[in-house]
Parts: C-alpha cells; sequence; structure tokens
C-alpha cells in the first residue's frame, strides 16, 4: 500500500475523489490536510469530516492555511461551481467527529521525516500547505517520495480565467514554490481532467445501488453538473479534475506525460497561468494524455463503495 497525505479544499470533486482514494485497496490515507480554496478552510474541513462520515471511514484531519502565502484571504469564491456550502447544498447537519490539532503543513513535515522516500503528498487545492511546509523544513525536500498534483492548464486554456487553473489562480506563489523546489511532481492539469467527464447518467446508476453514500454523492454530483452544463454547453458531464489525481496515484499508466519544467506567472492579466518548457534538466512530469474510458471504468468501480 501506498502511504498517502492527501491535501484537499473539500468541494464536490474532492469529495469524489476522497471516496476513491478511501475505497482503493492500494492507498494508506495518512491524513487529511485541509486548505482554503473551494470553501474557507473552516469549511473546507468540516466538509472532509462530513464525507468520512458518509463514506464510513476514520482517517485523521488536520486543519491548514486560511490565507495565501503573500495576498491574504483569496478573492472570490467558487459557490457557484461547489454550492453554499461546497458540496451542492447537501450538507443537513454538522459531521460528529473533529480535527486534529496539529497544524496541516507540521503534520506533513512529521510524517515525511518519520518515514523518509516512503510518502506520496496528493495535492488537489490550493498549494500553499505544501508550500508553507517546505518553507518551514526545506531538509523533507529529497525525502518526499512523490508529488501529485491536481492544477494548473499547461496547454489549454485555464478555468478561472482564461489562462489560469483554480488550484494554481488561488495562491501562485504557493505554486511557484513547489515548482521551484525541486519535488517529485507530477502535474495533473486542466490537459487531462477536462478531458474525464463524468455523465449524468451515471447518477441514477448511483442512486439504484441503494448505498448508504450513493445519494449523497448523487445529489452532489447533480449540482456539479448544472454548473458544468451552463458553462460548458453541450460538455455532457462534468469534469473529474481531483479523481483524476487518485487515479494517478494508483496507476501511472492512465496518463502520458512529458518532463517540463513549469513557471508560474504571478502578475498580470496572466496571473495563475502555469508556463512549461522542456529545456535545462525538466524535473516536473506533466500529464499530456489520458485514457478517459479506462480510467472512467476505474473511478466508477469504487467510488460509490
Ligand atoms: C480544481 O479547482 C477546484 O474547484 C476543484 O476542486 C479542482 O481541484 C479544478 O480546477
Ligand atoms: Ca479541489
Amino acid at each position: 500500500m501506498k502511504p498517502i497525505i492527501f491535501d484537499v479544499d473539500t468541494g464536490i470533486d474532492d469529495a469524489l475523489a476522497m471516496a476513491y482514494a478511501l475505497n482503493s485497496p492500494e492507498l494508506d490515507l495518512l491524513g487529511f490536510t485541509t486548505c482554503f480554496g473551494n470553501v474557507s478552510v473552516v469549511e473546507a474541513t468540516r466538509n472532509t469530516l462530513a464525507v468520512l462520515e458518509k463514506v464510513g471511514k476514520q482517517v485523521p484531519v488536520y486543519m491548514g492555511a486560511k490565507q495565501t502565502l503573500m495576498r491574504g484571504e483569496k478573492d472570490g469564491n467558487s459557490k457557484h461551481v461547489h454550492g453554499e456550502d461546497g458540496l451542492g447544498n447537501t450538507l443537513k447537519k454538522a459531521p460528529m467527529a473533529q480535527a486534529e490539532s496539529k497544524f496541516a503543513p507540521d503534520f506533513m513535515i512529521e510524517q515525511v521525516k518519520n518515514r523518509p522516500h516512503d510518502i506520496t503528498i496528493l495535492a488537489v487545492g490550493p498549494l500553499t500547505n505544501l508550500a508553507l511546509a517546505i518553507k518551514k523544513a526545506p531538509e523533507i525536500i529529497p525525502l518526499v517520495k512523490e508529488v501529485v498534483i491536481m492544477g494548473g492548464a499547461v496547454k489549454v486554456p485555464g478555468n478561472a480565467s482564461p489562462y489560469a487553473e483554480a488550484n494554481i489562480i488561488a495562491d501562485p506563489e504557493a505554486a511557484e514554490v513547489v515548482f521551484s523546489s525541486g519535488l517529485p511532481v507530477t502535474l495533473v492539469g486542466l490537459d487531462v481532467t477536462m478531458k474525464t467527464l463524468l455523465p449524468k447518467t451515471k447518477l441514477k446508476e448511483w442512486r439504484a445501488t441503494e448505498q448508504k453514500a450513493a445519494k449523497f454523492f448523487a445529489d452532489m454530483t447533480e449540482f456539479y453538473i448544472g454548473f458544468y452544463e451552463s458553462n460548458y454547453p453541450g460538455i455532457g458531464g462534468c469534469a473529474l479534475h481531483d479523481p483524476l489525481a487518485v487515479g494517478i496515484a494508483i496507476d501511472p499508466s492512465f496518463v502520458v506525460t512529458e518532463s517540463m519544467n513549469i513557471k508560474v506567472v504571478t502578475e498580470g492579466e496572466e496571473v495563475g497561468r502555469t508556463v512549461g518548457n522542456v529545456e535545462d534538466d525538466p524535473k516536473i512530469q506533466v500529464c499530456t494524455e489520458v485514457e478517459a474510458n479506462r480510467f472512467l471504468d476505474h473511478f466508477l468501480s469504487r467510488v460509490i463503495g
């Protein structure tokens, strides 16, 4: 089993990614760490605990950054994408469990030091927690086995601006810290995630299973598909951004990658853009092609448990 620290900003696709990971025997989830992003960090922590409760699993949750490295609170919110509660307005009551007291970046540092060359960090929100961890303890950089990041748009347009993807524009300086650190990053950007679509017909199948979590996930995902249908007419589903990062942590053969260096634009109209170049010993594995149907079948075989 692969030991994983899973960094989330729990909105709807994070929740689907969590369920996929929690139901995957290849992954050993050491802890979830939370970040502002789709919602505030307090809401992301609550949502992470709520999803764990729905899936019926116990994994410790560590609250992390409430704001960006250098820009204070993030501008705007993603409530039009993920709902008022971040979970498509499905949350009926607060979860019973509580987060641990340790700050998320400190949990990352502690775990990586305890298990050198062993841990995969899976990050599907803004990169603030990981940036804080490596700024505080740069000695962990060579000790991290692998970092799989959902973020960026290298050869395709952005989704939060014509240039930038949402997780990167949410904290461009944090992303730049991570991409220039030498960490062994696989970048799962819109280049591939916009090709992995969950069709609405699947929600009916989930409801028909009568599994405990199925209705919750179907209702939540219906909200998310509604956003995609109005913003990308004719798209035929919602993009499985965060779940694809989980899929790649389980089975990297879902994608083809190209080695690049990534620079993040931190000023001006193109802020948040991830610019790839292949010069100077490129270190980041950028996903450029995906076997979308094979991935979708794998995701569907696990997400509802
Ligand atoms: C990313 O942004 C968030 O809205 C999603 O959860 C995903 O991590 C997609 O651009
Ligand atoms: Ca996310």
